[in-house]
């Protein structure tokens, strides 16, 4: 079940967070992973490692996905070098919490560059690909607050909105050639983006949860599997949501 043999995986934002565990899930499945990132090699240097402590295979790649042109770059080499890209996951994402009445103009262009337009920069050069292959998997990290809300979040859950919006009309674009576009929306997971929060937030957060408990980034790496997986070729357009029923 879920396997990812001789498939070519790209995962956004994959040196750390839940784009690790994603990395090391689509491996541990088959794939050949590539985690591609901004931040420096020292820490994607950990997802190798985990990569290969589960018997999988992968390889770092530098790249900010708002630069389209090295975007487009980065992935048309991969997929020439090693002969085709089946999966593309957009996990890099920023999270810029203020009120909105102290949202900055720079955290508002931040958040959208990196979780909208990023997103959809490497669709548009991973899709090119897919698309003449006539398969291919498309899958959006958005998150529970886009559908949710939440104080203190106003331009992050709007590009996490947007990210829906995107994933449905992008579906819509490539069914026919055999690619299939989801999201999976997290709820609130163990990583560096939510560790910071005081304990009393974290405390309120929980008490929220019907599952009562924080998610792991392995619950979230489960769903992005299943969706990149032969078994999911029916499904397309749709949010998972990982949330521990959080929004029902
Ligand atoms: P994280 O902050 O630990 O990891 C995000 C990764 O994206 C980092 O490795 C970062 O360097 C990378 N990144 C940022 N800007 C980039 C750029 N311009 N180009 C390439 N890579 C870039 O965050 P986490 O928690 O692992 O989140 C992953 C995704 O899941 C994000 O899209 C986030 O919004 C989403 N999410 C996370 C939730 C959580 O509770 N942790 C809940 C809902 C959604």
């Amino acid at each position: 079940m879920f396997r990812l043999d001789g498939k070519v995986a790209v995962v956004t934002g994959g040196y750390r967070g839940l784009g690790r565990s994603m990395c090391v899930t689509l491996a541990k499945a088959g794939a050949h992973v590539i985690a591609a990132d901004v931040l420096q090699a020292e820490v994607g240097q950990e997802t190798l490692a985990a990569v290969s402590a589960a018997g999988g295979k992968g390889e770092l790649m530098k790249l900010d996905v708002t630069q389209a042109e090295a975007v487009d770059e980065g992935i048309r080499e991969l997929a020439k070098r090693l002969g085709r890209l089946d999966i593309l996951v957009n996990n890099a994402g920023i999270a810029r919490d203020n009120l909105l009445l102290r949202v900055s103009d720079e955290d508002i262009q931040k958040t959208f560059a990196v979780n909208v337009t990023g997103a959809i920069n490497c669709a548009r050069s991973a899709i090119r690909l897919m698309m003449r292959a006539r398969t291919g998997r498309v899958v959006n990290l958005a998150s529970v607050v886009a559908e949710l809300g939440n104080p203190g979040q106003a331009v992050y859950s709007a590009s996490k909105a947007a990210l829906i919006g995107l994933t449905k009309t992008l579906a819509r674009e490539y069914a026919s050639r055999g690619v299939t576009v989801n999201a999976v929306a997290p709820g609130f997971i163990d990583t560096d983006m939510t560790k910071n929060l005081p304990q009393d937030a974290k405390k309120y957060m929980i008490e929220q949860i019907p599952l009562a408990r924080i998610g792991q980034p392995d619950d979230v790496a489960a769903a992005v599997l299943f969706l990149c997986s032969d078994e999911a070729s029916y499904i397309t357009g749709q949010v998972i949501r990982v949330n521990g029923g959080m929004y029902v």
